[in-house]
């Protein structure tokens, strides 16, 4: 994979990843990682083995004991906090499994919020809507939303202004399943047409076949995943990836 050496700077580096809470529960140890530029990967693992962790971790919404965060090519810990909030801001976006969108405020409203926290024009907020299949819809309120809607305009407004790296946990976790396969469709092709690289927490074969890449967490670190079947073609189907996936079982 083409990286640092030959001039791309990851969209993620990971570099001895440390955490533990309390008196010695030890959930991450020297983690090393790296995410290339627009690269799509899947993190799996055991329920309570630390994936929900990681991600806090390199969202900066907890901090890791040993270690280094570098996003995009700047190390978090060697920010201030004001230079640390501003990168994350810029950088990164969030999908999480309960959509957490705002209920008070329109579907555009939702969307624009990274536009307005980051002073750039919020007419991307309508282009990114209907980029997620939901044109004509910006002046209505979530209550009006199926889950699957609702996943869109998160996954909108993850990507609209362009960040370079995007968490994910468990994104079609509230979702049926064919409704998971055309979010997670979706997503993988907006995460691909903005050139962000993606993190997606899932416990779903099915979720984690649309990926580039799947990764296993356990206790002995982050390790490729044998014998699952990681989706690499270009065209991004999620449906039949998913198919494939479970037809190999
Ligand atoms: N704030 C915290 N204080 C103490 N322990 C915590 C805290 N957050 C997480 N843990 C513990 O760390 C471990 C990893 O939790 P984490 O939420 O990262 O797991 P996970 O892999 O995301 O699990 P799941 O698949 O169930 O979401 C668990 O044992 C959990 O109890
Ligand atoms: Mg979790």
């Amino acid at each position: 994979m083409p990286l640092r050496d030959e001039g791309v700077v990851p969209a993620l580096e990971c570099r001895g990843l440390g955490k533990t809470y309390g008196a010695g529960r030890i959930v991450l140890a020297h983690l090393d990682f790296t995410l290339a530029p627009g690269e799509f990967v899947a993190i799996m693992g055991d329920s309570g083995v630390g994936k929900s962790t990681l991600l806090n971790l390199i969202a900066g919404l907890d901090r890791a004991d040993s270690g280094d965060v570098i996003i995009d090519g700047s190390a978090v810990s060697h920010l201030d906090d004001n230079a640390a909030t501003r990168l994350r801001r810029q950088k990164l976006g969030f999908v999480f499994q309960a959509f957490h969108v705002l209920p008070h405020l329109t579907l555009a409203q939702n969307v624009a919020l990274p536009l307005l926290l980051n002073e750039l024009p919020m007419a991307g907020a309508l282009e990114m809507l209907a980029a997620v299949g939901l044109s004509g819809r910006g002046d209505d309120f979530p209550r009006q939303l199926s889950g699957g809607e609702l996943q869109r305009v998160a996954i909108a407004r993850a990507l609209v202004h362009r960040p370079k790296l995007i968490l994910a946990d468990e994104p079609t976790g509230n979702l049926d399943p064919d409704t998971a396969h055309e979010v997670l469709g979706l997503f993988r092709t907006q995460s691909k047409a903005t050139g962000a690289a993606t993190i997606m927490v899932t416990h779903s074969e099915a979720a984690a076949a649309v990926a580039d890449r799947i990764l296993i967490l356990s206790d002995g670190g982050l390790h490729a995943s044998l014998g699952r079947n990681a989706f690499s073609g270009s065209a991004p189907d999620a449906r039949s990836a998913a198919r494939s996936a479970d037809d190999a079982r």
